[in-house]
């Protein structure tokens, strides 16, 4: 089947599951402690797709087009025997990129397993190499080594290893020479992403935002370098090439410059629902439609409904002030 187009003309390439609300860490960006505390309310497990429920979603997804699946969180390692989630996509969909997002303090037990499982990619989340600072971003939960010792072991174990850091004006601006410095050396790439208004929870302020530009002048301070020509339409970050050393770096810029015109992603949170925008307050629920009994055919048929009528582009449409709708899903549900 031909890849199935929105109202915009937009196919449906890739797709994000997330696999747990759950997360080790408490970013202040995505799971502030002063409301993500021990009284919060998680999913229930029951609520959860199991792998079975997952591979057969996928399945839909790829015959649709999907031609890539990030798994993500929360924190997605925290689900048990996900390698084993892994080996069910790679053997069972016919999706070869298939990738996970992490924060990274796991994947010293996890990395080798998941690797032998069939992934090929990881991007982990660093915001800084200072501790105190780390701290602050992440909520006081990690230490940078610790993240450095998964990324270590990911490596080691031959994943392609990528770099997130989300920066913030006057909290980790400071950080990203450094963290340049570091990953240019290990070769590795990695992406500044502009602090997000995503969900109702994480005091976003316009602010609070480095734009892409301001982290562009910084680098271009230090190092010279040229842009990079997009791998795929709709490709989330902005790439660059250092010219000495032909190591890239990369930036996610969706609140200084918008990429809706070319969004090809479809969201699954880990309860089975589908969400055709980060920043959506209704997703449709595909759990109780794959419990019901469809048929594969069936839910292709349905799912295709769902992205034909999808006309969403809610960072093109924004203005300075964030939505103050308290319906918006958390970033932790539904895996960035
Ligand atoms: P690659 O395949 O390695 O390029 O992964 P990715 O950048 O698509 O995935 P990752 O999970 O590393 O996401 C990086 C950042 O981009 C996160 O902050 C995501 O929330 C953000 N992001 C990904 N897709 C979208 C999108 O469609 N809209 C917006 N606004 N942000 C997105
Ligand atoms: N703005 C930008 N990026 C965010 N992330 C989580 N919350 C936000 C936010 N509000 C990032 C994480 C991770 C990726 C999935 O999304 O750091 O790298
Ligand atoms: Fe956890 Fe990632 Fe959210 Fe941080 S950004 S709290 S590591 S899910
Ligand atoms: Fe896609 Fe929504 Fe992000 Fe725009 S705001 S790029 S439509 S997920």
């Amino acid at each position: 089947m031909n890849a199935v187009q929105d109202k915009l003309k937009r196919p449906l390439r890739d797709l994000r599951i997330s696999v747990t609300d759950r997360c080790n860490f408490r970013c202040s960006y995505c799971m502030p402690r002063e409301v993500f505390g021990p009284d919060y309310a998680f999913l229930p497990r029951q609520q959860l797709l199991s792998y079975e429920e997952i591979v057969f979603a996928a399945r839909s997804f790829a015959s649709l087009g999907v031609q890539k699946i990030r798994i993500t969180g929360g924190e997605p390692l925290m689900r048990r025997d996900l390698d084993l989630l892994i080996r069910m996509l790679s053997d069972e969909v016919g999706v070869s990129d298939i990738s996970l997002t992490t924060n990274g303090v796991l994947l010293p037990r996890s990395a080798a397993k998941l690797k032998k499982a069939g992934l090929q990619r990881i991007n982990v989340s660093l915001d800084s190499l200072d501790t105190e600072r780390f701290a602050k971003m992440n909520g006081g939960s990690a230490k940078p080594e610790a993240v450095i010792r998964g990324i270590d072991e990911a490596e080691e174990a031959g994943l392609q290893v990528k770099i997130n850091m989300v920066a913030k004006l006057g909290v980790n601006e400071v950080d990203i020479l450094p963290m340049v410095d570091y990953f240019r050396q290990r070769r590795m790439t990695l992406r500044f992403i502009e602090f997000m208004d995503v969900g109702a929870t994480n005091q976003w302020r316009l602010d609070d935002v480095v734009p892409a530009k301001r982290i562009l002048d910084i680098i271009g301070k230090r190092y010279a370098f040229e842009p990079v020509d997009a791998e795929y339409r709709g490709e989330v970050a902005s790439r660059y090439r250092f010219l000495d050393s032909g190591t890239e770096f990369g930036i996610i810029s969706s609140i200084t410059q918008p990429f809706c015109q070319d969004c090809n992603r479809a969201r699954v949170s880990a309860e089975g629902k589908l969400y055709t925008c980060l920043f959506a307050n209704t997703g449709t629920d595909l759990k109780t439609v794959i419990r019901s009994g469809v048929s594969q055919e069936e839910f292709t048929e349905y799912v295709s409904k769902i992205w034909t009528r999808r006309d969403d582009q809610y960072s093109a449409l924004r203005n300075a002030e964030a939505s103050d709708d308290p319906n918006r899903i958390e970033m932790s549900y539904i895996g960035g």
